[in-house]
């Protein structure tokens, strides 16, 4: 069993799809093992996504996921990361695959409704920045 980490991002909490992505999750056979509704500050935005420090997009990303509550969930499967990433779809969600979560509910590239761990490594660090208990 694989732990990911999934954010429910502020587009699409604001737009009362909670229930539709999660069930797109489950139906997938992921496990929800962790939820919790959180509005991030912009230093955990900033210190999540720090990965992408310098890129023209960064501070626009920060502002946007600390601009008003996300739903942040650890999930638990078999192969969990690269199924999430495949149920998830490609990150513009005009690129993303019909049936993807992205496709279904992105507004446009920075509001794409939804964030999936890439790797099992940053699986592993993004669990414990919101879960420090979680393994
Ligand atoms: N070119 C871009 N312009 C605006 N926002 C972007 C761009 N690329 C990525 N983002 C935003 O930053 C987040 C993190 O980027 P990245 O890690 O590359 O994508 P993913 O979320 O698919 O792993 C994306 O989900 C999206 O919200
Ligand atoms: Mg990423």
């Amino acid at each position: 069993m694989e732990k990911t980490l999934f954010i429910i991002k502020p587009d699409a909490v604001k737009r009362n799809r909670i229930g539709r992505i999660l069930s797109m999750v489950e139906e997938a056979g992921l496990k929800i093992i962790r939820l919790s509704l959180m509005h991030l500050s912009r230093e955990q935005a900033c210190e999540f996504y720090a990965m992408h420090r310098g890129k023209e997009f960064y501070e626009k990303l920060v502002d946007y996921m600390s601009s008003a509550p996300c739903v942040v969930c650890v999930l638990e499967g078999n192969d969990a990361v690269k199924l999430l990433r495949s149920i998830c779809g490609a990150t513009d969600p005009t690129l993303a695959a019909p049936g993807t979560i992205r496709s279904e509910f992105g507004i446009n590239i920075t509001m794409n409704s939804v964030h999936a761990s890439d790797s099992s490594e940053s699986a592993k660090r993004e669990v414990k920045f919101f879960f420090p208990e979680v393994e």
